[in-house]
Formats: structure tokens, sequence, C-alpha cells
């Protein structure tokens, strides 16, 4: 079956079967990591990220501990183990620190439920009640590529700081915010022909829609190639553009990915900015590492993307990406990995009108990031 048929396909799935699943938005990301305590201070120290909540002993949790930190619309969720055994250090064995749980904010977390575990969603997490003084929190959640889950969040009229179990965390030390928006799209990778399994597994039992498709011709380097498809959510405000690796000359980043990691995960947040330049100034001085791609990508990108508002100049000595679509353009990049292993890192987008990802960056990326591959012998 051609890419085209399959998106007819999917397009016809979700046209019948349309707003059974409203998404609201991303609520939170939780990562499994080693120590939590000390990666919620890089995330502040380095991202910005302003302290929320807490759980830990002292609110009564014995076997875990959690930090929540936001930025503007981006939450996210520090969580390690006390204790030997048990899912979370099963978890962090496995597959080093990385994503858990891409978890969705919705109005009905029971009818959520309902409506994916029907359509052949596995079961994470039945629909469960937690309460306190300041509300209630319904949640509930179903699995999705490796072992990632999305949990789905009902929170009404709640007013704590996070949820029930939680108690406001208010340090003394505070950095300040980078500009960070909100989350712009969360990339999976997934292993040898998955994706297609999985781009169905988001329009059926999820109800999104294909956004935009490239084949493995448009991204491949004389190494590395990969296939890569976007999935969106009704609304648009959640998109998850999911790779599979493809033969190339050597080992494509995907199937790097896929060993450190050992199967199936989030590969990458793309976290929106209203100024890349201030941004990524901030995020630089603050100790976070880009990719570089040559300086001679500047000679000729503007002939590629055409006019731009901002001057060539500084996105050069930051490294910044240009991309062009029909609609607009975007300025974007991609740090190495944020983790031990080379598995997840984090991409900085600002948008002009643009609404796919930067594919005409790829080749220039890839030459990049195979640069780094090559030193860590990973090729
Ligand atoms: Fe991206």
């Amino acid at each position: 079956m051609s890419h085209d048929t399959t998106s007819l396909k999917l397009k016809k799935e979700v046209e019948a079967a349309e707003d059974f699943l409203p998404l609201l938005g991303t609520d939170y990301v939780e990562l499994y990591v080693g120590n939590a305590k000390q990666a919620a201070h890089y995330y502040q120290s380095a991202w910005g990220f302003q302290p929320v909540a807490y759980a830990g002993l002292e609110t009564g949790r014995k076997d875990s501990v959690s930090y929540v930190l936001q930025q503007d619309k981006i939450r996210i969720v520090l969580t390690s183990p006390l204790k030997e055994g048990g899912e979370i250090n099963e978890h962090i064995e496995k597959h080093g620190d990385g994503v858990k749980v891409v978890a969705l904010w919705v109005d009905d977390a029971a009818k959520s439920y309902e409506e994916t575990t029907k359509r052949g969603a596995k079961s994470f997490m039945e629909p469960k009640t937690l309460e306190d003084k300041h509300g209630k929190v319904v949640l509930s959640g179903i699995h999705t590529y490796g072992e990632t889950v999305h949990v789905f969040v009902e929170r009404g009229d709640y007013e704590g700081a996070f949820m029930p179990g939680f108690k406001v965390w208010n340090p003394e030390y505070r950095p300040e915010p980078v500009g960070l928006k909100f989350i712009d799209h969360m990339v999976g990778n997934v292993g040898w022909n998955e994706m297609r399994k999985w781009c169905e597994f988001y329009a059926k039992v999820m109800g999104f829609a294909q956004l935009v498709s490239f084949d493995d011709k448009d991204i491949s380097t004389d190494y590395t190639a990969l296939m890569s498809k976007v999935m969106s959510n009704g609304n648009g405000r959640i998109k998850f553009p999911i790779n599979e690796p493809a033969e190339g000359k050597k080992k494509s980043q995907i199937e790097e990915y896929i060993e450190f990691y050992n199967g199936a995960g989030v590969q990458h947040i793309a976290l929106a900015t209203d100024n890349i330049i201030e941004t990524v100034s901030q995020l630089k001085s603050r100790g976070v590492e880009f990719l570089h791609v040559p300086d001679t990508y500047y000679d000729t990108v503007l002939d590629r993307v055409g006019k731009i508002d901002e001057d060539l100049k500084p996105l050069q000595e930051l490294g910044i990406l240009i991309d062009r679509d029909d609609e607009g353009y975007l300025l974007q990049l991609f740090t190495k990995p944020v983790l031990d292993r080379p598995t997840m890192f984090i991409e900085i987008i600002q948008r002009k009108g643009a609404k796919s990802f930067g594919k005409g960056n790829f080749k220039a990326l890839f030459e990049a990031i195979e640069r780094e591959q090559e030193m860590r012998g990973t090729l």
C-alpha cells in the first residue's frame, strides 16, 4: 500500500471517529530519572523551569519522590525511586533516564479511558479519583509505544499546586525563565517497520490524523536514513511525529536510540518560544549544549528559505536553523542528548507561520549528529 493510500485510509477513519477523544492540551511530561533532586536543579538552573510541587517522604509517599516544575504552559515531573525493586527502578535500569508519561489534559478521564480501550488501547491505569482539600483530579491511562504511557488528566476545578498527594514546593532559588511557552510537538522513535502500526494506533485508538508525510528519500545522508510521519489530534494542540529507522550505509541515529533506550521511546520534546535568539542565548549561557551545523550552512540558507525578519548574523552565531514551507518559515535548534545515554534531546522552535517540522534542515542536522555518533563510536 502506498503512503497516499494509507493516509487516505487514516483520514477516512478519523472523519468517521471524530471527537471521541477531545484533548485540551499536554498536561505534563513525566521522566523517570536516577536522581530527581539533581535533575530538578538542572531544569531550574539551565532551563529556567520554576518550582511548583513536590511529593516524597515528607508528604507521606514512601517509595518514590517527584518534583514538578513549570515554565509557562510546559509542566514536567521528575520522579526517582527511594527503594530497590519496582517499576521505576526497572524502567531506569532498562532505559536510563527517559520519558515515562505523556499526560494529556481532558474534560473526562473516565470517558477518555473507555473510548480508547474499547478501540484497542492496552490499559495502564483504570480511572481513579484523587481528592484533597483543594478538590479532586481524575486520572486514567493507556500504553503507547515501548513502555511509554498516556495518562488522561481531568482537573475540573482543582486548585492545589499539582494534584492530590503533592505539596507546594517553594524554594528561594528561582533562576529566571528563558521564554519557553508550550510543547510544540513530541517525537517517538519506534523500531524497524513499526511506524505504520503506531500511526494507525494514534488514528484508530485516539482519533488523530496524519499531518504531513515524507519518505526516507527525503531524509537520508550517506549514512543515516529514517522514515517519519506526523500524527495530530483534531484541534492540532497535540502533535506526535513517529520515526522508524530505514536502511542506510551505517547505523542510523534512530537505531542508536533504540539500542541505548532498549526499545521505542520519546526521542525529543520540542519547546516553543516567541524569541528564539533570546531563549537560545540564555540557554547557552547557562550551559545547555546544542548541535552545530557547519558555517557553510549559512552561505546558502537564504537562497533556500527566502526573506526572513531576523538578521542572519545572530542566527549564525547561535547556530539556529531556518526552514520554510507553504505557510511561512520556522527557526529551530536541537540540543545534544540531555541524558547520559544518547537518547532524548530537546528542540527549541519558533514558528513564523510554518506548520511543518524542519525537513529542509534534516540533512545538515543528520550530518551534525553523525559527527557526534562518530565520537561515540556508534556510527
Ligand atoms: Fe522536532
